[in-house]
């Protein structure tokens, strides 16, 4: 059964309550991304799963292997359950980090997801990278790297998920956000897919942000498409 995200992309630590309340026992999981957590720190992490939710922290490390594992251990500490990295970041790095993970206490082992190419890259910028590769040769090349270095999945647009549901193994974590509700603002995805399609193509896990946060019942939001991912 996939699982859903939702994106806690509010700019302050104050502004984190009145979202938990409002979503209350419907939403599980919470995104914490670069935003909140320079705002909030490991404060912040600790707040949302010192409520009982459990917690993908999205820093998309990069950084030598040691800083790295390091970190990874420290964000276990925090019972952060998902956490990236950037598959660029390379074979050595990513080793790193899984070690670091496995010697985790078991409760406290957070999974690994690589980054492969940022979906606001396009095509002519690979140039510029000194990639030759199309975008999805690209992507299903770093995602298949960064499996066989120890990566528990990948972070990937609902527009690469069915393909590489294909290419990786298939316990693979496949975390998906670019998804809309069929009807809602796509505001600045280029690359959406409705829930229904992105668990029908392998999806394991779906990162919604404004269609639940902007709803004018954010609970009802995440409801339906809660409903939409088991039909
Ligand atoms: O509001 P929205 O549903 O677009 O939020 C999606 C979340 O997923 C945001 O936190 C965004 O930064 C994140 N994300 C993304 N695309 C990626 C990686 C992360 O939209 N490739």
């Amino acid at each position: 059964m996939a699982e859903l995200i939702v994106a806690l992309d509010v700019p302050s630590p104050e502004a984190v309550p009145p979202v938990l309340s409002k979503l209350g026992e419907t939403v599980g999981w919470y995104k914490i991304g670069l935003e909140l957590f320079c705002a909030g720190g490991p404060a912040v992490v600790e707040s949302v799963a010192g409520a009982g939710k459990r917690i993908f922290l999205d820093l998309k490390l990069h950084d030598i292997p040691r800083t790295v594992a390091r970190a990874v251990t420290a964000a276990a500490r925090l019972r952060v359950e998902l956490m990236t990295l950037h598959a660029a970041g390379g074979r050595a790095m990513i080793a790193a980090a899984a070690e670091a993970a496995r010697a985790c206490p078991a409760d406290q082992r957070p999974k690994l997801l690589a980054v492969t190419m940022l979906t606001s890259l396009e095509q002519d910028d690979l140039g510029d990278l000194g990639i030759g590769r199309t975008m999805p040769d690209q992507v299903a090349a770093l995602a298949t790297m960064a499996l066989e270095s120890g990566a528990d999945g990948v972070v990937c647009s609902p527009r690469e998920v069915g393909r590489l549901r294909t290419l990786l193994p298939s316990d693979a974590l496949l975390v998906t956000p670019g998804v809309r509700p069929a009807g809602t603002a796509t505001g600045d995805q280029k690359r959406v897919a409705t829930p229904g399609a992105a668990v029908r193509d392998g999806s394991t896990h779906l990162v919604v942000g404004r269609p639940i946060l902007e709803a004018p019942d954010p609970a009802a939001a995440a409801r339906a498409i809660l409903a939409e991912m088991r039909a």
